[in-house]
């Protein structure tokens, strides 16, 4: 038996991208080569700034590391302000060192999405398997986009987008634009793959999901309390996002 997920709650979502940053240093530092598998959305900004400024000050390169992000929409072009592809590139990628080359998203624009998560998989598997996979959640409990009801043994594939999800990011589009209603995502599989794992949710809106994901039963309705089943999660959160696994308690 794992002894489950370490939990470690912080005062305000300063304090949690600091310790998630500070986290993903400690790993990147000894292990320079180490394969990231990195999330967007708006809860890892503040750790992508940490990461960008421990590069400035020397204290970690990322010369020799690779990463691969969790998902990407469908249709999206990787110059469309609002793709992951775009987020990556602003948010972390111009202010660092790693080579190019070593930075995975899924192709949006790829015509056969089965084939495009094949190759996804493929490449993942060629960078020897992801060392330190950092997640958000969503706040109906997804990981990546694995939507409640997404099967524990998914691959990276293209899914459907369920209408909270699409609301939730609908402020990273430009006016008038519509959020798409496909991704391709990594699977439950692919993540659970991960030797280790670093969750990070922050605010009042990730509570209830954090709570059944930690103390609800294992369901396939919160994709994130598959977690349990890891034997290296950490989840680092504020005061807010933990509030209902106190009142659980
Ligand atoms: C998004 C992403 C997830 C992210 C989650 C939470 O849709 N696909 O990878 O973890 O939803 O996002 P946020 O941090 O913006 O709340």
């Amino acid at each position: 038996m794992s002894p489950g997920p370490r939990l470690v709650v912080l005062d305000e979502a300063d304090a949690v991208a600091d310790h998630a940053a500070a986290h993903i240093v400690g790993k990147l530092a000894p292990k320079p080569d180490l394969v990231l598998g990195l999330p967007t959305g708006e809860t890892p900004r503040g750790i992508y700034a940490r990461l960008a400024g421990a590069y400035r000050t020397g204290e970690v390169s990322f010369a020799r590391a690779s990463s691969f992000n969790l998902d990407e929409y469908q249709g999206l072009p990787p110059d469309h302000p609002a793709s992951y592809h775009a987020y990556m590139r602003e948010m972390l990628f111009r202010y660092v060192d790693i080579d190019p080359a070593r930075t995975h998203l899924p192709d949006g624009l790829a015509s056969d999405a089965t084939a495009e998560g094949r190759r996804y998989e493929k490449a993942i598997a060629e960078a020897g398997g992801i060392g330190l996979m950092v997640l958000g959640i969503g706040g109906n409990g997804h990981i990546g986009f694995n939507e409640p009801g997404s099967p524990f043994d998914s691959r990276t594939r293209a899914v459907r987008l369920t209408e909270a999800t699409r609301e939730a990011n609908r402020r990273s589009f430009p006016e008038g634009e519509t959020v798409p209603e496909f991704a391709i995502t990594m699977g439950i599989a692919t993540i659970l793959e991960a030797r280790e794992i670093l969750l990070v949710a922050t605010g009042p809106a990730k509570a209830e999901a954090l709570a059944a994901a930690l103390a609800g039963p294992e369901t396939l309705r919160c994709p994130a309390s598959v977690l349990r089943r890891h034997p290296a999660v950490t989840i680092v959160c504020d005061t807010a996002a933990a509030a209902g696994i106190r009142l659980r308690a």
